[in-house]
C-alpha cells in the first residue's frame, strides 16, 4: 500500500484526476470503477474541466459504480445514479450503454446483485476509485463483511446511515438497504486509489493502514492488494505515525 499526502483537498483531487486522465489517454477503452460520496466530487469536477477543454475523450470508456441505495422511493435525486449523472456523466462524452450502476429500483434486489455480479465478472476494472466511510467501509462493505464477498445486498450500519443523513432531509429518509460490490470484486481491480479528506476520516485511515487486517475495518483488506494507493490530505493523515 503506497501513501501520498497532499496539503489540501484541492491538490488531492487534482492528483487523483490526473491519474484517471493519464490512464484514459493511454488506454482509450479503460474500465473505471467509480465511487460516490462527497470526497470524489472534486475529482469529477477536474475530469469535466479537462474534458471541456477538449483534452480527453471518454467515448470508449466503460464504468462500474461500487454501490447504490435500495428503497429510495420517490427520492430518485438522492440515488448514486443521479449523483453520477449530475457530477460526471451528463458532462462528458461517455456512451450511456457503457455505464453500469446497480439498479436500486429492481423489485428483486437479490436478482439485481446476481445480474450486476455477472456483468462485473465479464470485465476487469483497470482503476478502482474508492472513498472510505468513517467506520472503515469501502463501497457499502460494512464492518463484518467477508474478505471473499461478491456483489450483495447490505443492511446499512447505524453509523453509515447517520453519516449519510446529511444528504437527506432526515435520518428516517436514509435507506436501510443498499447493493454493493463485494471486497473480492474490489480487490480484482488492477489498480486501486482510495482517497480521504478531513479530520473525520483520521481514525478510519489510521485503522486501515496501521491496524490489523480484518473485517472490523473492511478498508484494511486493501493491504492484500499489490497496487493500492492511498491519497490523503493532511487532515485525513493526521493520526498516522
Ligand atoms: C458512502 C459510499 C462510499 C463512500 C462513503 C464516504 O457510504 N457508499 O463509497 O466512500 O460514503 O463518503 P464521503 O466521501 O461523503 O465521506
Amino acid at each position: 500500500m503506497e501513501i501520498k499526502i497532499f496539503d489540501n483537498y484541492n491538490d488531492l483531487c487534482v492528483a487523483v484526476a490526473d491519474e484517471i486522465i493519464g490512464l484514459v489517454r493511454k488506454k482509450h477503452d479503460a474500465i473505471l470503477g467509480l465511487a460516490t460520496g462527497s470526497t470524489p466530487v472534486g475529482v469529477y469536477r477536474e475530469l469535466v474541466k479537462d474534458f471541456q477543454a477538449g483534452f480527453t475523450s471518454y467515448k470508449n470508456v466503460t464504468t462500474f459504480n461500487l454501490d447504490e441505495y435500495v428503497g429510495l422511493g420517490s427520492n430518485w435525486e438522492k440515488s448514486y445514479r443521479s449523483y453520477m449523472d449530475n457530477n460526471l456523466f451528463n458532462h462528458i462524452d461517455i456512451n450511456p450503454d457503457c455505464i453500469f450502476i446497480p439498479n436500486g429500483y429492481n423489485a428483486n434486489p437479490d436478482l439485481e446483485c446476481e445480474a450486476y455480479e455477472k456483468k462485473i465478472n465479464r470485465h476487469q476494472i483497470d482503476l478502482q476509485l474508492l472513498g472510505i466511510g468513517s467506520n472503515g467501509h469501502i463501497g457499502f462493505n460494512e464492518p463484518g463483511t467477508a474478505f471473499d464477498s461478491v456483489t450483495h445486498l447490505v443492511r446499512l450500519d447505524k453509523k453509515t446511515r447517520s453519516d449519510n443523513s446529511r444528504f437527506f432531509n432526515s435520518l428516517d429518509e436514509v435507506p436501510l438497504l443498499a447493493i454493493t460490490m463485494g471486497i473480492k470484486n474490489i480487490l480484482k481491480s488492477k489498480k486501486i486509489i482510495l482517497m480521504a479528506s478531513g479530520t473525520g476520516k483520521q481514525n478510519a485511515v489510521f485503522r486501515m493502514i496501521q491496524g490489523p487486517v480484518d473485517n472490523s475495518c473492511p478498508a484494511s483488506f486493501l493491504r492484500e492488494h499489490s497496487d493500492t494507493w492511498v491519497y490523503l490530505d493532511k487532515d485525513a493523515a493526521g493520526k498516522l505515525e
